[in-house]
């Protein structure tokens, strides 16, 4: 109810069209009160004394009364329809903004299915019921009020017939509001489900399809899918149990109405189109309360989506900038990690455990150590994706949760291990991070990341599309692009998750002479798997489970560590990757 409250403040910036649909609609229900009272006149001074000119104007008012309704009834659809169109762009845009801030450990837990049924269908349900329910809601109290003021001018003791029917009806509607709530909450929540695997499997047909799994993943969908029509049909079930009810109802006041009332015309208390008019506002009376039944399971079911939509907007972000955060201004480049110790929320231990050391200003610094061993989680830290648990990170001596994210991030070039190339030109997506470099710059990028070979082999050249996940390019080809997008921002810091991994040992070796000489000036981070790689580092950080097993310089780490030792003859006379088997490495 609450969050359903606090949707309705969203039509404070449509104040003008709200009023305008909710004038209209006063309109419209007094033109539906004013009917019967007409009719009322036509039989009583009119039909019944043979006066044809009260029968004229009655018929001319007739049509006043239905031009109105007409006129109104647009007026009103439309401005409230667009209203809540508005309503749901904005709601749509806030949740957009709310979901691209929150933090990796936010989308960590979030499921993207759930996330995009907020994002559409709760955003819809909260639109139905303020383009519709809100006004119906409306519309049937005024009706509601106004029908029974009327019957009760017109005549109280019928009145109080009507009357006594409707705290049934009210006990019946609220009875169903709060048994239908949980399981419209149930149906988004299915739905959210649903949502994910559609979701999961587009993402992954090529998986499912390599390993011959449609038939389980048909299954795992129809069943979910079954899960979703089942609580519909329990939605429906529950709705459609509450209709009879109030129907029987109404039935039994009509039934009252014609019983006592005929018995006070026959008696000469009331007059015929008393009762005819009275009836009339009955039949009235009835279409709010209707309405009410039905506007019930929309109140319940938008109320129920906006709960999902606030949850959303309402959650806290656990990576933001702190209170009078500074501007970053522009760094050296001296990253270090004091005492560091970080776990991901939820986790029972901790991924890095007490890591400490300095990269210095140009410094190149190598990770390596063996799938799992916290490569990608030290990375992470450094543009605050993740906070640390304990101690801290420093750039040029500043901790990183003392300056804002975005003076922060903008100096920090990053190579994520899971590349992902958004739907556009090749030069879009090289030019993400700097939307204003001009075409040169974007070539020089793709240059030095020995990606412009392939790009100009393609017709189109730069302005090659690409697909939403790059379909169409390589794996190393991907990540090539990737590497010129991280450049092009000229970063003083850049990151290279596993960047050099999938391409050949040709334009490995192309590429690391670019990297030699991009990194130069740069402190740069490379998280690689080849000694070749890391030959030439300032630094290697040798991982093991969190901890740093050893670091220096290669030849320091020949000389102390019997784990780098390994590595190297593991790999001398040869130039490949270490292959991750069962966690372990292979030596
Ligand atoms: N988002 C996450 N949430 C929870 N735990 C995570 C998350 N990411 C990684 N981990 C855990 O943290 C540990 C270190 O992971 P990390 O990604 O840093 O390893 P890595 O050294 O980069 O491995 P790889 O060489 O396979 O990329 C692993 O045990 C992993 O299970
Ligand atoms: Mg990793």
């Amino acid at each position: 109810m609450n969050a359903l409250q606090r949707a309705l403040g969203y039509l404070r910036r449509y104040w003008l069209l709200t009023l305008g649909a909710a004038l209209s609609l006063v309109l419209v229900s007094a033109a539906n009160l004013v009917g019967p009272q007409i009719l009322r006149v036509v039989i009583d001074q009119g039909i019944s004394v043979g006066n044809m000119q009260v029968l004229v104007w009655a018929t001319l008012a007739f049509i006043g009364v239905a031009a109105v309704r007409g006129l109104f009834s647009f007026t009103q659809g439309f401005w409230s329809e667009k209203s809540s169109q508005g309503v749901a762009y904005d709601m749509r845009n806030g949740l957009f903004d709310k979901i691209q801030n929150l933090s990796f450990s936010y989308h960590d837990q979030a499921q993207t299915g759930q996330l995009m049924t907020r994002v559409t269908s709760d955003v819809e349900q909260v639109r139905t019921f303020i383009s519709q329910g809100l006004l119906q809601l409306v519309n049937a109290a005024v009706l509601l009020v106004g029908c029974l003021i009327i019957l009760f001018v017109m005549n109280w003791r019928l009145a109080l017939i009507v009357l006594a029917t409707i705290p049934a009806m009210g006990i019946v509607l609220g009875i169903f509001i709060a048994t239908i709530r949980p399981i419209f909450g149930q149906v988004q929540q299915k739905l959210g489900t649903l949502n994910t695997v559609l979701q999961e499997n587009l993402v992954g047909v090529r998986v499912v399809q390599a390993f011959a799994r449609e038939p389980y993943e048909e299954q795992r969908y129809a069943n979910t899918n079954k899960e979703l029509l089942d609580v519909n049909l329990k939605a429906i079930y529950g709705s459609a149990n509450n209709f009879p009810l109030i129907f029987l109802f109404s039935n039994i006041g009509t039934l009252a109405v014609i019983w006592y009332g005929g018995h006070e015309v026959i008696g000469g208390a009331l007059s015929l189109g008393e009762l005819v008019a009275f009836n009339t506002y009955l039949a009235l009376l009835i279409q709010p309360i209707f309405a009410l039944g039905f506007i019930s399971a929309q109140v319940a079911r938008a109320g129920i989506s906006a709960d999902r939509v606030f949850e959303v907007l309402d959650a806290r972000n656990d990576i933001a900038d702190k209170p009078g955060a500074k501007e970053l201004p522009q760094v050296q480049g001296r990253v270090a990690f004091e005492d560091v110790s970080f776990r991901y929320i939820g986790g029972d231990h901790n991924v890095l455990d007490h890591v400490s050391f300095v990269a210095e200003p140009g410094q190149t610094v190598a990770i390596m150590g063996k799938t799992g061993s916290g490569k990608s989680s030290i990375i992470n830290l450094i543009p605050r994706f993740y906070d640390v648990t304990g101690g801290r990170v420093t750039l040029d001596g500043v901790d990183v949760r003392d300056v804002t994210l975005d003076s922060l991030r903008s100096q920090i070039g990053i190579v994520l291990q899971d590349t992902t190339l958004f739907s556009g030109s090749i030069r879009d997506n090289i030019a993400y991070g700097r939307p204003d470099a001009s075409d040169a710059e974007v070539e020089a990028a793709a240059k030095a990341a020995q990606a412009h070979p392939f790009i100009s082999e393609f017709p189109d050249g730069y302005g090659t599309v690409v697909g939403e996940r790059g379909v169409g390019l390589s794996g190393g080809q991907r990540q090539r692009i990737a590497i010129a997008r991280a450049l092009l921002l000229n970063p003083r810091i850049l990151i290279l998750d596993d960047s050099t991994s999938a391409v050949d040992a040709e334009t490995e070796y192309q590429l690391q002479q670019a990297l030699e000489r991009l990194m130069h000036g740069r402190t740069a981070f490379v998280i690689a798997q080849r000694i070749s790689t890391v030959r030439n580092a300032d630094l290697i950080l040798l991982l093991d489970n969190g901890n740093i097993a050893a670091q220096g310089t290669h030849d320091d780490l020949l000389a102390t560590s019997a784990l780098y030792g390994d590595i190297i003859d593991s790999q001398f006379g040869g130039d490949h990757p270490i292959v991750a088997l069962d966690g372990e490495m292979k030596m």
